[in-house]
């Protein structure tokens, strides 16, 4: 790429903010969060339990709304849940279908978008990957919590989206999965997806191009 070449970023964000009711009065969580992530860069958001990052995710992939400002998913400004194409969610509570073995699961995207004959090459390639393969029709119930995590990676990834949510990707995961799991997220994005994730872990950091921190309600570079 030619170095006065503007790359356009797909996921955009721009005074974002979001406030809960609890007893005591509305908490302001979210006060003017404005981020930007383009293709091809792995993006980490790092801050406090609690300081907002799985809600500011929540409105990134629209799963909930803003009380002002605005999200842009590639290029469109997002007024409900976008395509999963466009963007997909690892969510740090997985979410998966609990009646659907892990490969059925990580199948529904690509079933839902019609491409069904590449079902199985790309399940089997993400679960061997992942190091699940022998997993692959059990149900979430069966298998760890850090197992049904990479399977709920696996579904976000499966369909290669141009952007990719992923919160604390690695939050239950040992040594090895932990590399697993990196090398898979610097490969999606290498393949010129937008990666933003929400880590606590240090090693997860290292393999980022950007690194933000999220405090007092806004997005800070680190
Ligand atoms: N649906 C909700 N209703 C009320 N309060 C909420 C809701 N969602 C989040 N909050 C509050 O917003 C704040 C931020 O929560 P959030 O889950 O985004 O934190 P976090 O940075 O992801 O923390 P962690 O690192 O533990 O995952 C918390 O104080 C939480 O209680
Ligand atoms: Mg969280």
């Amino acid at each position: 790429m030619n170095s006065s070449t503007v790359v356009e970023a797909v996921l955009v964000a721009r005074g974002l903010t979001r406030a809960f009711a609890h007893a005591d009065g509305p908490v302001e969580v979210l006060r003017g969060v404005d981020l930007e992530v383009v293709p091809g860069e792995v993006v980490t958001v790092s801050g406090r339990s609690g300081s907002g990052k799985s809600a500011l995710f929540a409105l990134l992939c629209g799963f909930d709304k803003p009380d002002s400002g605005s999200v842009e998913v590639c290029g469109q400004v997002m007024t409900g849940a976008p395509e999963w194409g466009d963007c997909a969610v690892l969510p740090q509570a997985l979410g998966l279908a609990q009646e659907l073995t892990l490969a059925e699961n990580v199948a529904l995207p690509l079933r839902l978008s019609g491409r069904r004959d590449v079902v199985h090459e790309r399940v089997t390639e993400l679960f061997a990957e992942l190091g699940i393969s022998r997993l692959a029709d059990r149900y979430p119930g069966e298998v760890s919590y850090g197992q049904q995590q990479r399977a709920a990676l696996a579904r976000a990834i499966v369909g290669r989206p141009r952007v990719l949510l992923a919160d604390e990707p690695t939050a239950h995961l040992d040594h090895g999965s932990v590399a697993a799991v990196l090398a898979l997220l610097r490969r999606t994005a290498q393949d010129g997806a937008a990666v933003l994730v929400a880590t606590h872990h240090d090693e997860v950091h290292a393999i980022a191009d950007r690194r933000l921190a999220l405090a007092d309600g806004r997005v800070v570079p680190v």
